[in-house]
């Protein structure tokens, strides 16, 4: 398998069960970095062109007019090409219960015939829903394997069940 960690995550203020915290290292970009760990593949974060505010009030803001409208932000750092893998873990924030639009500029960037998707998510409730349903039709062509979603305050207690769902 040669595998590719590709996601989005975002350090700065956010909201944590009802609390405000200043997050310094995303909860998304944790879980990717485990990932790679256990595959040794390669890890790519995706940056926007234009970055998300640091604020939580004004990054929902943006992410809301993102996901009403369908925008999708340019990403400055898309590979040229995922040819080379096969198995493609894809990892997101859960924002406005649904995936980052800047996933969908990811998706959209490739063919995905004959590829695997592992999706994966950090996000308030833990479940993925029907983000399963809604990855597999915007996929076009890949085999997507069940999503894996972590409760963000459990990221770092959750090295067993990342490692059975990778290998899985
Ligand atoms: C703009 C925004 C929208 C969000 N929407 C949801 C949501 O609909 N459901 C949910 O469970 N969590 C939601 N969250 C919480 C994030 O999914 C959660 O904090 C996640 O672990 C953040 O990952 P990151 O640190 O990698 O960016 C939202 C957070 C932000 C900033």
């Amino acid at each position: 398998m040669k595998a590719l960690i590709v996601y989005f995550s975002r350090a700065g203020e956010n909201i944590v069960g009802d609390k405000r915290e200043i997050i310094e290292k995303g909860f998304t970009e944790i879980v990717a970095e485990k990932i790679q760990k256990i595959t040794g593949g390669a890890l790519i974060k995706l940056e926007p062109e234009e970055e998300y505010p640091f604020g939580y009030d004004d990054c929902n803001k943006r992410a809301r007019k993102e996901y009403e409208e369908n925008i999708l932000p340019v990403v400055k750092n898309l590979p040229a090409s995922i040819d080379a893998y096969d198995t493609i873990f894809l990892g997101f924030p859960l924002w406005y219960r649904s995936y980052p639009r800047i996933i969908s500029s990811f998706i959209r960037a490739y063919s995905f015939v004959g590829k695997t998707v592992k999706p994966f998510c950090t996000n308030e409730e833990g479940t993925f829903g029907i983000m399963q349903l809604e990855l597999q039709s915007a996929i076009k062509g890949a085999i997507v394997k069940d999503g894996l979603a972590i409760h963000s305050y459990n990221v770092n207690s959750s090295d067993d069940l990342i490692e059975k769902w990778v290998k899985e």
